[in-house]
């Protein structure tokens, strides 16, 4: 029997409400909330298969292109292990990215900002965590782009990622950045994150040694999704 998960952190991830994040002070309770035990239906979840991955999925240098040639940007190499607050890897876990092209615009009908598409370039993909918990995709480097918040707000370049996990409370949604990037410290989206190092563990390493020579730059972004509380063993005693 699981005994659970633990819960979300208090501190480490943001408030709901987060006034320099305009659109967070209309959508966040206004009322306390209420902890419910978790159901079956939280402790379970979706299960993918090799089968419902494509070959391309992992690959959206050439997963949109319509006439045979590739992405136009600088090109990564994004990689790294999920695992969970134990430090355990979650292996067979369906792990999605989606991200603007390389001008910073989106394919999206409602998309707004007047960089160019990229018409080989669609902007998603998805790959299944091996054994040992890690997962690897190439893409090219998404940039920076203006939203509608404060007067002169830029979101830096950025990568969207979910995680499945095991079970629905574990499933994580959330954003890479890239080291060195001045435009992470003023984005009010990230200011709202309380902790310093709950930042920094959003942003990817530049790895020099698992570049492609001559061809694409690595980033490494390992991701933590909340662990199992350990179940009591009869021949441990808790605390040991
Ligand atoms: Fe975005």
């Amino acid at each position: 029997m699981s005994a659970g998960y633990f819960h979300r952190q208090p501190g480490w991830h943001p408030p709901a409400l987060t006034p320099g994040y305009k659109s967070s002070v209309l959508r966040s309770p206004k009322l306390p909330l209420l902890a419910l035990g978790a159901t079956a239906s939280e402790l379970s979840g979706p299960v993918f298969g090799d089968g419902l991955i494509g070959p391309l999925d992992n690959d959206l240098i050439r997963n949109y292109s319509q006439d045979g040639s590739e992405a136009i940007g600088q090109r990564l190499i994004v990689y790294g292990k999920v695992l969970d607050e134990n430090a355990r890897p979650v292996p067979n876990t369906l792990v999605e990215f989606w991200q603007a092209n390389a001008g910073g615009r989106y394919r999206h009908k409602r998309e707004g900002y007047l960089a160019a598409l990229d018409p080989n370039f669609g902007g998603c993909g998805r790959v299944l965590t091996g054994s040992d918990g890690t997962y690897a995709f190439r893409t090219i480097k998404p940039g920076a782009y203006p939203w509608p918040n404060g007067p002169n707000d830029w979101r830096p370049a950025h990568i969207h990622f979910s995680v499945f996990g095991h079970a629905f409370a574990q499933r994580l949604i959330t954003q890479m950045y890239f080291e060195g990037d001045p435009m992470i410290w003023q984005c009010p989206i990230v200011g709202g994150i309380p902790q310093k190092e709950a930042i920094e563990q959003l942003i990817a390493k530049l790895d020099r040694h698992n570049t492609t020579p001559m061809d694409a730059l690595a980033y490494r972004f390992d991701i933590v999704l909340r662990g199992k509380r350990s179940t009591l063993f009869e021949n441990r005693l808790e605390g040991n």
